[in-house]
């Protein structure tokens, strides 16, 4: 790989691998599916997850990156040579880089809804902001329309910064973009604390409740754990490619890890408080949790417009530094193929997405009553790549790294302090590898 292609400092990385993981997983799912799990007991179980099977899954992705310098698809069938195991062990890379595809797809209609509400400003002097709040969520989902506007503007911005390269596109791009998010996600936090009920919100949040622990929850609380990590599709392995040489993947994974939960948990923080201080309000209530109850919150508080705006331009920019790290794995491997300019090749594959997301649109309107296995065309992609694909190449990187590799080789190239990689490799060969089995096998009953 050209030295072109690795980011300098060690910032770059952190923020591009933070930027990924941080999206709409953390400011969009995590609250609505906190709120209609039962609150605490979820964050609990979540936190675990994020420890038992997060950090050692995502090492062994930075460590097969950083190995390989080459595409996830490539790095995998490097690392295979190299130990002389069976070259399929690539195809991991190919699920992945799929996944990205596919989740990118339905991922950028959800992402330009929440742009659009940047400009989804409530009229003054409404009698009943909650009907108004779910006529303009009914009006803006039932135009294929004007969906297909704000999923284009997405993609389009995606596939731009992807397209202008490594370095230059996503690399400077995650460097403007995350230092706002950060700062907007802290100061929105502040702005909800101190208008809104706080106190409801952190024994919400906090005080451990542990009659609400059903399999349910738990199995939950894991599967939001692997998609908010970004882990188990290879868009952190496609960014080890570029971590420089001398930046250690343990104490990386650390603060990425740190600061996805911080968003998280800051976007409880963010939202509850305003949620509980209206008490027609439910924190329940699901995916439209941020689209209809939140306006509606907002509209009742001082200067709750301008909160507003933030807080859709934060998720926008959130959606969109995890949205370049689902379209890379793919690009960088046709890159390395076919050797022809990344734009070319963004094109192409943005068109591909472009037209799958047509299909996630139609199922709010014209394709709602189309189901495959009693689910819609969003549900059925949304399904099979969260519940499938993920998990299947999470215990895979598992497998491969906890148990394939001869130690020694992990242990000299991951470049970790000895007990550190002594837990890491427990970690990973045993309640990684199980829990993501039970996860997966729970997700196919
Ligand atoms: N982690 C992202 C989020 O929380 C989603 C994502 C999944 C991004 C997989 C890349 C790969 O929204």
């Amino acid at each position: 790989m050209r030295d072109t292609k690795i980011w300098k400092g060690n910032s770059t990385f952190i923020l591009a691998a933070a930027g990924s993981a941080v999206g709409l997983g953390n400011i969009w799912k995590f609250p609505y599916m906190v709120g209609s799990n039962g609150g605490s007991a979820f964050v609990i179980v979540y936190l675990i997850c994020i420890l038992a099977i997060g950090l050692p899954v995502m090492a062994s992705e930075i460590f097969i990156g950083k190995f390989g310098r080459k595409s996830p698809i490539n790095s995998l069938k490097k690392i295979s040579n190299e130990i002389h195991i069976s070259e399929s062990w690539k195809f991991l890379g190919v699920l992945g880089s799929l996944a990205g595809i596919l989740i990118l797809s339905y991922y950028s209609v959800f992402a330009g809804m929440a742009f659009s509400y940047v400009f989804n400003l409530f009229p003054s002097g409404l009698e009943n902001p909650s009907s108004y709040s779910s006529a303009h969520f009914f009006k803006l989902s039932s135009s294929p329309l004007n969906l297909i506007f704000w999923h284009s503007l997405f993609l389009i911005i995606t596939c731009l910064i992807v397209g202008a390269g490594v370095v230059k596109g996503i690399g400077r791009s995650v460097n403007i973009l995350m230092p706002i998010l950060f700062l907007f996600i802290v100061l929105l936090s502040f702005y909800s604390a101190s208008t809104g009920d706080l106190n409801a919100t952190i024994s919400f949040l906090f005080s451990p409740n542990f009659s609400l622990l059903t399999p349910n929850v738990i199995l939950s609380a894991m599967g939001q754990a692997f998609f908010s990590l970004s882990i188990g599709m290879g868009a952190i392995m496609a960014y080890g490619a570029y971590m420089p040489d001398k930046q250690q993947i343990g104490k990386t994974v650390l603060t990425i890890i740190l600061l996805d939960t911080f968003v998280a948990l800051s976007a409880g923080i963010a939202i509850f408080p305003i949620v509980f201080s209206n008490s027609s309000l439910e924190v329940s209530a699901g995916p439209g949790l941020i689209f209809e109850t939140l306006p509606v919150a907002f509209y009742s508080l001082p200067m709750g417009a301008l909160f507003s705006i933030i807080f859709f331009i934060l998720i926008t920019i959130a959606a969109l530094s995890s949205a370049i790290s689902l379209l890379e794995p793919f690009t960088a491997w046709m890159e390395e193929v076919f050797g022809i300019k990344r734009r070319t090749i963004v094109f192409l594959i943005g068109i591909f997405i472009w037209l799958l997301g047509i299909g996630s649109i139609f199922s709010f309107n014209i394709w709602s009553d189309i189901k495959f296995m009693n689910l819609n065309f969003l549900e059925f992609i949304d399904y099979f790549t969260n519940n499938i694909m993920l998990p299947l190449g999470g215990l895979f990187i598992a497998i491969l790294v906890g148990w394939m590799l001869p130690r020694e080789f992990v242990k000299e190239n991951i470049k970790m302090k000895e007990g550190s990689f002594r837990v890491f490799i427990l970690f990973l060969k045993y309640i990684s590898t199980s829990s993501i089995f039970l996860v997966f096998l729970y997700s196919l009953l």
